[in-house]
């Protein structure tokens, strides 16, 4: 086959075998409709519907879909809502409210649940007590808090009195703080004295400080205090403690605003690698018809579930499917504060099992961990209640994929989602009450929603090449514009594969992908991730899933080096699973798996066995400072890493 579209792929990517979901998964499925598609098919956008028609409104709304003033799109305008509302008064009723609605466990093993009632009061007592500090609708309060139950409750708060909330991951520093709170024009802050971080009480509020200090607005803030007498703490102007004000208006409640459907529900900065964060707008009523719906639909959760997502709500994914999808449906959402390996490796599925958990919903960078870590961890708990796990966030090859559903999953079914934070929620995953899985594939469009792979031109790529990932209509959860203005997110998502004179509009994921005949979509990776050596284009992700599928290795980033004598050189940074040597073995079987997988073009110029890559505190790996080092480049800031000590190690490795 020719090499078309200069994508230097010859063949489909490989897939594990398919699995079928099990019947007693199906019989108990939220949807197992097979005309499921056809029905939204025939009937978009009104199928939508379906999705809203979970929700309480204040007031119907007229349309489903506006879209005269493309890609500016307007979804169940007229109707009104409120998501504190939807997330919890609503399910008081009868007996629903003991109910548990979050089950916190904290990093040291202390645990708390709120129940409904118990969620309503505090969520009411805080949107009393924020009245009285005079955040009104609309203004923009941010929230720096780590994994504790304080954090939803400070959202729903929020959400409660139609103020938008932008949530800033708690392990970012001071200055990226400041720089949201500026970009966002937020003058409220929620934050805490601190929180433990490997053992040791860590200063939160030191940081805050610091953050307010840079800004020109004052800057009203709520402390919680989270570590008591580990780490006294004194308030100065425009602080409150959060407990006092708790006890202050203690059995106050507020009256849900009514939110227009359209209103912001909250602001989330990308991490992005690199570049400008952007801050991407949420509204209320689309937003949370599609996290509920998929919730619903592909997380299979039903009232009485306990279910897990084991990420940091300071993340889309926390948003959507730790607070609000899990809320809306009235189950019980368990939030973990700690690490993974913290007492000891089998710290989740002692969670999973104490807690019989039955979804769990987590990331490819933790399943590559526990695979590293060895079986031992999952096998030595009773893990028997887990109904379906899924994965979001990165590529998940087949090797991890099938270790994860026969490791922890016993079998059960495994949902691989694709989406983003400016997507709000789920837009490609099998269904799983009805789609084959296949390993390795995320799945297809989800109902209601069009995903195409095309070409430069636009065209639609042959099925098994590659392609750039773009989305041809659009959908309830995705985000409305760019805090900073419709230009940019025109320019970023709408601009390079829509055609305005022909009405024809798509959003570009900025995502490269290839798609199968049964419209199963792999996704490659970002398009700057995107390497070319000689002359041919390459996804360093593809690169490495070629590599992680070789046994013994746990994890690995491609970078290209380029010189002007060389060209471009791929040198892969690998790490193996405990237990494994790094030896010539691996060596020539990695050499093997990517000729193979790919092409000879493909081999690495260079394997380089680390202990650990570099993350972000998201866990992405950091490629853009593995190709600074490889290219000699200054680096930059590195603090914002989980694991800022690798760096270095990867460097003097790199001297020698
Ligand atoms: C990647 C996280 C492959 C992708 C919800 C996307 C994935 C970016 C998957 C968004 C998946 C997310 N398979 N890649 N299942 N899910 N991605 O905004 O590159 O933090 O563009 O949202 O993660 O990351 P974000």
């Amino acid at each position: 086959m020719d090499d078309r579209n200069g994508w230097g792929r010859d063949r489909p990517v490989p897939a594990g075998s398919p699995h079928q979901p099990p019947e007693s998964f199906v019989e108990q499925a939220n949807v197992t409709d097979e005309a499921i598609d056809e029905k939204f098919e025939e009937n978009w956008p009104e199928c939508w519907e379906r999705a809203a028609g979970s929700l309480s409104w204040d007031e119907p709304f007229d349309t489903v879909l506006e879209d005269g003033d493309a890609p500016l799109y307007r979804w169940f305008a007229g109707g009104k809502l409120n998501a504190s509302f939807n997330c919890v008064d609503r399910h008081l009723e009868a007996d629903r409210k003991t109910h548990a609605a979050i089950r916190w466990e904290g990093k040291h093993g202390e645990r708390e649940t709120y129940t409904y009632r118990d969620l309503y009061v505090a969520v009411n007592e805080l949107a009393a007590a924020l009245r009285e500090l005079d955040v009104e609708e609309d203004d923009v309060v941010t929230i720096y808090l780590p994994m504790i139950p304080e954090l939803p409750i400070a959202m729903l708060a929020c959400a409660r009195i139609g103020a938008p909330h932008n949530v800033v991951f708690a392990g970012l520093s001071a200055d990226a703080l400041a720089a949201r709170m500026d970009a966002a024009d937020s003058e409220f802050l929620i934050t805490c004295d601190g929180y433990y971080r490997r053992g040791d009480a860590f200063n939160q509020k030191g940081k805050a400080d610091n953050a307010r200090l840079s800004l020109e607005a004052d800057v009203r803030t709520v402390v919680v205090d989270h570590l008591g007498a580990d780490l006294p703490h004194v308030l100065g102007d425009d602080e409150y403690d959060y407990h006092d004000l708790r006890e202050e208006f203690a059995g106050r409640t507020v009256d849900p605003v009514p939110r227009d459907a359209e209103d912001m529900l909250f602001l989330m900065y990308t991490s992005g690698t690199t570049g400008e964060p952007k801050g991407v707008v949420h509204t209320t009523g689309g937003y949370l018809a599609h996290v509920a719906w998929t919730s619903h639909a592909v997380l299979d959760v039903k009232p009485e579930d306990t279910y897990w997502c084991a990420a940091d709500i300071g993340w889309i994914t926390g948003h959507s499917y730790i607070v609000y999808g899990p809320l809306a449906l009235g189950t019980t959402t368990v939030m973990y504060e700690g690490t993974p390996d913290y007492p000891d490796r089998d710290r989740l599925w002692e969670i999973v099992d104490r807690n019989a958990v039955d979804v769990f919903y987590t990331a490819p960078t933790a399943i590559r961990a526990f695979m590293k870590w060895g079986e031992q961890y999952p096998a030595s708990h009773d893990l028997s209640s887990l109904r379906l796990l899924g994965t979001v966030g990165e590529p998940i090859s087949p090797r991890p994929w099938n270790w994860y559903r026969e490791r922890v999953g016993g079998g059960c079914p495994v949902v691989d989602t694709w989406w983003q934070t400016e997507t709000g929620a789920m837009m490609l995953s099998t269904l799983p009450g009805i789609d084959e899985m296949k390993p390795g594939a995320a799945g297809p469009a989800l109902p209601g929603i069009e995903a195409r792979v095309v070409d430069e031109t636009g065209a639609d790529v042959a099925a098994g090449e590659a392609g750039y990932l773009t989305i041809t209509r659009p959908w309830p959860g995705m985000a409305r514009t760019l805090y900073d203005g419709d230009d940019r997110y025109r320019a970023e998502y709408w601009e390079p594969f829509s055609d305005p004179e022909t009405g024809d509009w798509r959003y570009f994921s900025g995502d490269t992908a290839s798609i199968d005949e049964d419209g199963y979509v792999t996704v490659l990776g970002r398009v700057d991730d995107v390497i070319t050596v000689s002359g041919r284009r390459l996804s360093t992700m593809e690169i490495e899933s070629a590599i992680t599928d070789v046994a013994g290795v746990a994890e690995s980033a491609v970078v290209g080096r380029s010189s002007d004598r060389e060209g471009t050189e791929i040198y892969a940074y690998v790490s193996t699973e405990g237990g494994f040597e790094p030896t010539d073995d691996i060596r020539d079987a990695i050499v093997d798996s990517v000729g193979g997988a790919i092409g000879p073009v493909a081999t690495p110029h260079e394997i380089v066995f680390t202990p650990e890559l570099p993350k972000t505190r998201s866990g992405k790996i950091m490629r853009r400072l593995l190709e600074d080092i490889v290219n000699g480049e200054e680096l930059e800031d590195t603090s914002a890493l989980r694991n800022p000590e690798i760096v270095g190690e990867i460097q003097t490795g790199r001297e020698e």
